[in-house]
């Protein structure tokens, strides 16, 4: 079963939306000027802050660019002051949501619970969740990474419909490794995802041939080739090398020439 890559910004806090104009314009440039195109062969999602999600719609409306939140609360409406709605996300035309990206779990306090509730709900609602998971410094130098990714993921997971378990996609990011210049070698991040990989399979067998697992950690234009080859890695969640649109497009052109096969 072959696998699309997918090539993910995760633009944090950052962008307004004359910036997220200008983001789209220069992209459209580089496709205009023949140094990108964008074909089908990578999915590529770009994921603005709420407030720039509808200018990011607007403006890839006539590309196959998609466009995601970057956290979504589970219940329909309520007193949940400072929080955004699955149908809010609906309306404004979002094709998805990050979910349980570590910066919300630190300093937001998110939950593996919280995230039971919010990946089944994104799916009910027609978004494609991606469900972050990832060990801290202090775990990865315990040797805890894979109880802390089968406490993650079981959790996450477990309330998902088997029939829709390959729609979810999955982000393993080690918390050490974003933001910080320092990515995973090729060879932990491949055995990370693969672990993953073999959690989804306690779930379904066929689900886990299907589902896309992304790497995410400092990912950038040097490095990503040998993050995209690796069997497993399917993709790559990037935060600081997504912001400009160079950068962000190499990645996917270097998703285009590995391919991905299972
Ligand atoms: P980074 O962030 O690429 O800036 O390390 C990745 C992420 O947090 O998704």
């Amino acid at each position: 079963m072959s696998r699309t890559p997918m090539i993910t910004g995760n633009w944090k806090m950052h962008k307004t939306t004359a910036e997220t104009r200008q983001f789209v314009e220069g992209l459209q440039g580089l496709v205009d000027s023949g140094a990108s195109s964008l074909t089908d062969g990578v999915d590529i999602v770009i994921c603005p802050p709420f407030l720039s999600l509808k200018t990011a719609i607007d403006a890839t409306s006539n590309t196959n660019i998609a466009v995601y939140a970057q956290n979504m609360h589970q219940e329909d409406s309520g007193a949940y002051t400072g929080e955004v709605s699955p149908a809010m996300l609906n309306e404004v035309g979002a094709d998805g949501v990050i979910l349980g990206h570590s910066e919300r779990r630190q300093y937001f306090g998110e939950t593996d619970r919280d995230l039971s509730l919010k990946v089944p709900k994104a799916l009910a609602c027609g978004l494609t969740p991606i469900l972050c998971v990832g060990e801290t410094e202090e775990e990865h130098s315990r040797g805890e990474t894979e109880s802390k990714l089968r406490l993650q993921v079981q959790n996450a997971l477990e309330s998902v419909p088997v029939e829709r378990l390959a729609e979810v996609v999955i982000a393993y990011e080690p918390i050490w490794a974003i933001g910080t210049g320092l990515v995973a070698t090729k060879e932990h991040a491949q055995d990370a995802v693969a672990f993953i990989r073999a959690l989804v399979e306690g779930f379904d067998k066929d689900a886990a041939q299907a589902v896309r697992i992304l790497y995410g950690g400092s990912a950038k234009p040097e490095n990503c080739a040998e993050l995209l080859t690796q069997p497993d890695i399917d993709g790559l969640l990037v935060g600081g090398a997504s912001l400009d649109p160079g950068s962000f497009m190499q990645m996917v052109e270097a998703a285009k020439v590995v391919g991905v096969s299972a």
